[in-house]
């Protein structure tokens, strides 16, 4: 996969650790800064990724910030985005397996490099499940989100 990432001042210290988690699973970085410890704006960066996986460019993102929380935030605000914090792996691997997670969310300020790792790889090992047979209500469910996400109601 090719897969988006980027990061503000915040979660910068955790990018080459991050960059290097997915090289180490074969797949491809698509890195779009930032490049140093500088103050930035994170929905500049959150924007970029973010058009990069809604046009295809990228099949999947991991954003960075100081907590994790304002590229989530942002990230979510994007059509065809389903973006989530997630600190510990369980989450970012059911993230894509039952939510359809494709924007995994970190905080530099937050978490180590080593753990940033293992939650990056269990990010990207993971695949959406409701396609397979038993599992057509991970699917519903989705569907019931891209409604909201369209603006309609679920009553
Ligand atoms: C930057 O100082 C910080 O606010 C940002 O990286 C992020 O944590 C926002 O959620």
């Amino acid at each position: 996969m090719r897969i988006a990432v980027a990061t503000d001042h915040g979660g910068f210290i955790l990018k080459e650790a991050v960059i290097g988690a997915i090289e180490g699973v074969g797949h491809d970085v698509v890195d779009y800064g930032t490049d140093s410890a500088e103050s930035v704006d994170y929905p500049d960066f959150t924007e970029t990724l973010c058009r990069a996986v809604q046009e295809g460019e990228a099949d999947r993102g991991v954003l960075l910030c100081g907590s994790g929380v304002g590229v989530c935030i942002a990230a979510n605000k994007m059509n065809g985005i389903y973006a989530a914090l997630c600190h510990d792996t369980y989450s970012a691997h059911q993230g894509v397996e039952h939510d359809h997670m494709n924007v995994l969310c970190l905080g530099g300020r937050v978490i180590g490099s080593d753990l940033a790792k293992e939650i990056v790889q269990s990010f990207l090992k993971a695949q959406f499940v409701g396609n397979q047979t038993g599992q057509e209500r991970h699917a519903r469910r989705v569907g019931k989100v891209r409604k909201l996400e369209n603006g309609k109601s679920l009553r």
